[in-house]
């Protein structure tokens, strides 16, 4: 009897271990932290955070200030963007919604004169370009609720580095060459970006004394600093009196949203991504579903890459008909990422034959664009933030308010002025992303996870409506067993229904390749301009290596500490 009763809660005990050290099992943590950034001073600001017993959260606090002051030309407080986080302690999942919203006096034509032509540049350049940034919001929700350090350590980095200043890069430069039309509109914006009224010269030192005093009051008072207070009225002051829309109550009531990540899964991958309002995990899940139909390794390198770019055509169809801002349009996401809705995509896809755009039903879109910013962070307990955030346009609206130190955005121009006109990179939409009040414009961003058994990825990047498919065309790589370094690397191609062409970087296809799609119906179009700008982490838990990579084509940095 008594050894029964012995073997019994031998049992009962191993079983209590199991129970108590599993979760521990899972949780393992990684042995070093790993940051990819766009710059190499952000990067830093976020080890330095780390070093200082910050959490992957404080640091991503840390170098979303820090790349609004070192990369002005891509985020900043006057933008927003998307964080997504996984907290290791309870493996809680969320994306933060700080994207901008249209002024509460926005209205549907906006952009539009009394012919309902669209005006060019209004959505462009100037303050009536700007919506009302989400980034301050972000930072304050991000320290509060995730964080452990207070917004003054976290920030200090940015302000420490906007009152000392940064040698401009050569990427500045390019940027304020090509938007120096726009800071000139802004005598601000000019005054701060420019020298003497022109691009600055290499080794420019650039000091950001009032941008950092912006900082100071969101260190000291958190959201409030900006949206409520001296830099509010000055914002609003600025504006108004340029001829923008912006109203304190505008400022007032700016609000993030914690919103549930997109999930999918390919090939034993588990992805997690973006949400509406941003397009990017919807469209990046409806392509992998769509390509989980295929073995695609078995497939020579044209009909696999049709494959591929027939699948981007499909997702971006969708993209323009149906998605927008959930909080003021009815998302079918559920329906557009369920595996059948692909089953029925890729049952009209022809292996030897492209599919012209106009004859699948629907909308158009097409956007394009190299600036914004993406970074990824791993800490040592195991939580990552993939935060992908934006401006717009390079140097935003070019805009600045007096006293400031904010560059606004021009997200604006990611709303669809009127159905079917183009914006500034050609995108047209419908009434999904139609301007109303206080409505997020759609975006591309695709801050994204991915998960296995193996590891885990952390990756994203700028470049407009590239964005989806860079990120598609890394997922795959990683799916293969590739590394960051070639993902951030490899050659790019993309299609987004229309216009009908496959733009790709040089030397994505060679010449029989080429041959080979151009035969099945496929337009290629060679783009030259500077094309996404990835970072990307990947925690291999089988080997227990951690490793991370900055896109070659950037001027960024990717540290393992
Ligand atoms: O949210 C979006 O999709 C865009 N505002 C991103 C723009 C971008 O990546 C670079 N543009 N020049």
């Amino acid at each position: 009897m008594i050894p029964v009763a012995v073997a019994h809660l031998k049992r009962c005990a191993i079983l209590l271990l199991l129970i108590v050290w599993w979760p521990r099992l899972e949780a393992a943590t990684p042995p070093a932290a790993a940051i990819a950034t766009a710059h190499p001073l952000a990067t830093e600001a976020g080890h330095e955070i780390l070093a200082a017993g910050g959490n992957a959260f404080d640091a991503a606090v840390a170098i979303t200030a820090a790349l609004a002051v070192v990369e002005p030309t891509g985020s900043g407080l006057g933008g927003g963007g998307f964080w997504l986080l996984h907290r290791a302690r309870d493996r809680h999942e969320v994306m933060i919604d700080g994207r901008e919203r249209a002024p509460l006096a926005a209205r549907r034509d906006i952009y539009l004169d009394d012919k309902g032509e669209v005006i060019p540049r209004l959505s462009v350049d100037g303050p009536l370009a700007a919506a009302i940034p989400g980034t301050p919001a972000a930072m304050a929700h991000l320290a509060r609720r995730y964080g452990r350090l207070p917004l003054s350590k976290t920030l200090a980095p940015a302000i420490r580095l906007a009152r000392e200043g940064f040698a401009v890069g050569e990427s500045y430069r390019r940027m304020a060459q090509f938007r120096r039309d726009a800071l000139r509109g802004s005598p601000e914006g000019a005054r701060l970006f420019l020298h003497e009224n022109d691009v600055p010269p290499a080794g420019h030192i650039l000091k950001q004394p009032e941008l950092a005093t912006t900082l100071e009051a969101i260190a000291r008072r958190g959201a409030a600093g900006f949206y409520d207070g001296p830099v509010a009225a000055r914002l609003i002051d600025g504006v108004r009196a340029a001829g923008g829309i912006w109203t304190k109550e505008d400022l007032a009531r700016y609000r993030i949203v914690e919103r549930k990540p997109i999930r999918g899964r390919y090939r034993g991958l588990r992805i997690t991504a973006a949400s509406p309002p941003s397009s990017g995990g919807v469209a990046l899940v409806t392509m992998l579903n769509i390509l989980a139909g295929y073995d695609l390794a078995k497939f020579d390198a044209a009909t696999r890459n049709h494959l591929i770019i027939e699948a981007m055509r499909r997702a971006y169809r969708d993209r323009a008909i149906y998605l927008g801002d959930p909080d003021h349009v009815t998302v079918p996401a559920r329906k557009l990422t369920h595996p059948l809705y692909a089953d029925g995509l890729r049952a009209a896809i022809r292996p030897d034959q492209a599919t012209p755009s106009k004859l699948l039903p629907g909308g158009a879109t097409l956007e394009t664009g190299d600036d914004t910013t993406h970074f990824s962070v791993l800490d040592r307990e195991g939580n990552r933030v993939a935060a992908t955030m934006s401006i717009n346009f390079p140097f935003g609206s070019g805009f600045v308010a007096p006293g400031t130190g904010v560059l606004l955005n021009d997200e604006m121009d990611d709303f669809s002025a009127k159905p079917g006109a183009p914006n500034v990179y050609g995108l047209v939409g419908g009434n999904a992303n139609a301007i109303a009040p206080g409505k997020r414009p759609l975006s591309s961003m695709t801050p994204t996870f991915l998960e296995n058994d193996h590891g885990v990825a952390i990756l994203g990047t700028p470049g407009g409506s590239r964005i989806i498919t860079m990120v598609l065309l890394a997922t795959l790589d990683a799916a293969s067993g590739a590394e960051p370094a070639s993902w951030v690397g490899l050659k790019r191609f993309h299609h987004q229904f229309l216009p009908d062409v496959v733009q790709h970087e040089p030397g994505t296809f060679d010449a029989a390749q080429a041959e080979a799609l151009a035969r099945l119906g496929h337009t290629l179009k060679e783009v030259n301009d500077p094309y996404g700008n990835m970072q990307a982490v990947l925690w291999d838990r089988k080997s227990g290596k951690v490793l991370a990579a900055s896109d070659p084509r950037g001027e960024g940095k990717a540290e393992v500490r």
